[in-house]
């Protein structure tokens, strides 16, 4: 049955090999066609959270279901666009031969479809003219408009952004926000790691981390008058004081 659900989480727990929890027991439903922010401050499990996700992390504790099925499976990739916190491109290649490997990779097998969508993607990320540079040449800012491309190409309904938006200058910002907003309202699922609070206002669901644990989850307003503060900061430290006295989140 169809429960309008992309990501369900249940007791998610994953202690690295030293003992560091990094994450506790999370619990969350994130429903199909959220622009979910999973915000907390560094070391707080986002990026553990998405690498889960995204089948990097094989083995921890509780469920982890994408779309009904439970993680770790490979039929999994597909479904999937996963921009990791560090690009991962191949610095001694152009621009177009890394988006054609990613695309390719995903599952997109016709090199005339490849193109086609190579093109329309550094069209829309403004990068047109740099389709035969070389990514070591390129500026922070430009790796990153690619590394959003690669995730991108093979249209996956659902997307993990892990801190995409770092280090860009604010009218590019804007624009991926822009951007991340017509793909949600296009039906798209996607996650967001951040822990930029100035960031929160553009997503319509928040899922609040503090060392491992899920400390707030709701739409973006429930949770801003939840806390009776316009300020994120302010709002965060509200639900996580609330949550560490027990009381309802
Ligand atoms: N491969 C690993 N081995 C051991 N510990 C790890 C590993 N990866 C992450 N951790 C630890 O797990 C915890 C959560 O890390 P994670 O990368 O998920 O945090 P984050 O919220 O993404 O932080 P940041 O904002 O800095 O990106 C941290 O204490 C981190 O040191
Ligand atoms: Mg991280």
């Amino acid at each position: 049955m169809d429960n309008g659900v992309a990501i369900e989480l249940r007791g998610l727990t994953k202690t690295f090999p030293r003992g560091v929890c990094a994450l506790d027991g999370v619990d969350l439903d994130i429903p199909r066609g959220s622009l979910l922010g999973l915000l907390g401050p560094n070391g707080s499990g986002k990026s553990t959270t998405v690498k889960i996700l995204c089948g990097l992390i094989r083995t921890f504790q509780g469920e982890a279901r994408i779309e009904g099925t439970r993680l770790p499976d490979r039929r999994c990739a597909r479904l999937l666009g996963y921009m990791p916190q560090q690009t991962a491109l191949y610095a001694e290649l152009s621009v177009l031969e890394n988006l054609d490997f990613y695309a390719s990779i995903n599952g997109v097998r016709l090199a005339a479809e490849r193109n086609r969508r190579i093109d329309e993607m550094l069209g829309l990320l403004d990068l047109s003219g740099k389709k035969r540079e070389v990514v070591e040449t390129l500026s922070g800012g430009m790796r990153q408009r690619v590394s959003l491309a690669a995730a991108l190409l093979h249209r996956p309904p659902i997307l993990l952004l892990d801190e995409p938006t770092v280090g860009l200058d604010p009218e590019l910002r804007l624009e991926f926000w822009a951007y991340f907003k017509r793909l949600a309202a296009a039906g798209s699922t996607i996650v967001i790691c951040t822990h930029a609070f100035d960031e929160v206002k553009h997503c319509n669901h928040l899922a609040f981390l503090k060392t491992g644990r899920l400390v707030a989850f709701g739409s973006t307003e429930a949770l801003r008058a939840g806390a009776g503060s316009d300020d994120w900061e302010a709002v965060y430290l509200a639900h996580v004081a609330r949550a560490g006295t027990g009381g309802a989140v």
